[in-house]
């Protein structure tokens, strides 16, 4: 067997990490969430939540990772007992099923970023856009196809010269792209209303099970845990680093990225309900999401004259890069099963599994909105909270403790002094599987 891929530097696996937890949960979920549950106090909660329950999830999924080196299936049996291999390969491959169904449904709303995307290009270039923008099958099809084409060929180069590689090429990009534009929306008539809505929490909702639940499962899917993603990227990060001070890091650059997305779209917003554009209903309520980000954004940016094209090229450019760093880490979690598992050649395994994937896509598809909604909802609402309590699970129940403080010394001899080693090792065993299971009666209640 080919020797194993690993990430070149820290910065690298920050990158990669962070382009896998930023993507359009960052820039078009968080925004809607914080802008249908009382502004502030849904931003208040969701970062309480991420430091609190998603920070140490990640953690245990980079060490479970990192000690075993391998794919998700056979890290999980690592850690894991006789007594315990069943469920341990139970928690292996309906991880693997959930970051499958995940990018089932996300490559195709990627691709409609990417058409809208080329649409403006073609508005540029003095030609038509209504094609590219204009809902149909056969444009769903041909644009989460040239997705599916993007990411596997990415995963198919494997770690150093795919993953490591574009993640590091494009998160710069991204980050000087939401920058641009939050300064273009910022000095359009109507922002001020935005960042007032944004900033100034309605603590009155802070408490609201709908806004709990909500925080709980966008904190869960934007650090793209309970998957094996982040196990799997644990699995190529180097024994000399500080795993704690990386994990952290990741943390809070999606956290910093979800705030700066939130400072466009919820201006943006405000700027379009300016220019005359409806945004809340009769009731109050939010328009429905899609066509906030597929309707309302595009009329805002066709009242802006000449710049219109360019900020929509820029915005859904945007959006196409933050989805393509997340959809390789979900690819690669079974590509990497396919290949170390089950010995079937990285680029093979990438075009077999990206292909199957993408056939799943092509049901949704057809089979429309219904199919669409209930895998989300089986996959993000349901699976992701329960494999997040499975890995705590086998941390903080299964596994040796020896070895996994073992694991946590390599590369930070001083761990033992902070804060995180007093209390990681038994939160993660107690309090995270409680809360998330807490939550998840709340939710379902
Ligand atoms: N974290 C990604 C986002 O916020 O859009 C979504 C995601 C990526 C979920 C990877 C799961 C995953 F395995």
């Amino acid at each position: 067997m080919a020797a194993r891929g690993e990430f070149s530097s820290r910065t690298a696996f920050v990158l990669a990490a962070s382009g896998s937890a930023i993507g359009l949960g960052n820039i078009w979920g968080f925004p809607i969430k914080v802008a249908s549950n009382g502004g502030g106090a849904f931003v208040f909660t969701y970062i309480i939540l991420t430091f609190l329950l998603a920070y140490p999830i990640l953690m245990a999924e980079l060490v479970i990772g990192r000690y075993a080196k391998s794919d998700t299936v056979r890290s999980v049996n690592a850690v894991s007992t006789p007594g315990f291999r069943p469920l341990a390969f139970l928690t292996g491959y309906w991880g693997m099923l959930t970051a499958s169904l995940i990018l089932s449904f996300y490559a195709i709303v990627a691709g409609w970023m990417v058409s809208h995307g080329i649409g403006a290009v073609a508005e540029l270039l003095g030609q038509s856009q209504t094609w590219f923008v204009a809902d149909s099958v056969a444009r769903s099809i041909l644009f989460s196809a040239v997705f599916y084409v993007l990411t596997i060929a990415i995963v198919a180069n494997g770690v150093a010269s795919g993953i490591e590689k574009w993640s590091t090429r494009l998160m710069p990009v991204l980050i000087l792209l939401i920058i641009a534009l939050i300064i273009y929306i910022a000095m359009q008539p109507g922002a001020a209303e935005g960042w007032r809505v944004y900033l100034q929490p309605d603590f009155s909702k802070v408490l609201e099970p709908g806004l709990v639940v909500d925080a709980l499962s966008q904190a869960f899917f934007s650090l793209s845990l309970g998957v094996g993603t982040m196990m799997i990227y644990g699995s190529y990060v180097s024994k000399s680093e500080n795993l704690p001070k990386l994990g952290a890091t990741v943390a809070g650059m999606d956290i910093g990225i979800a705030v700066l997305a939130g400072m466009l779209v919820i201006p943006a917003m405000y700027v379009a309900q300016h220019n005359g554009v409806v945004i809340y209903d009769d009731a109050g309520n939010l328009i429905e999401s899609g066509r906030l980000i597929f309707n309302v954004l595009p009329s805002l940016f066709d009242t802006m004259g000449g710049a219109g094209a360019v900020v929509a090229m820029l915005f859904f450019a945007l959006m196409s890069i933050a989805a393509l760093t997340s959809s390789i880490s979900m690819l690669e979690v079974p590509v990497a099963y396919a290949s170390e598992s089950r010995g079937i050649q990285r680029k093979k395994a990438a075009w077999l599994v990206g292909s199957g994937i993408f056939a799943f896509s092509l049901v949704i598809i057809f089979n429309a909105a219904w199919l669409f909604d209930w895998v989300v909802r089986i996959a993000t609402e349901f699976s992701e909270p329960l494999i997040g309590i499975l890995f705590c699970v086998f941390v903080g129940w299964v596994w040796q403790r020896d070895k996994l403080l073992q694991e946590l010394k390599q590369g930070s001899p001083h761990v033992e002094r902070t804060l995180f080693w007093k209390i990681w090792p038994t939160y993660v065993k107690f309090v995270c599987p409680l809360i998330v299971i807490g939550l998840l009666i709340r939710s379902f209640g």
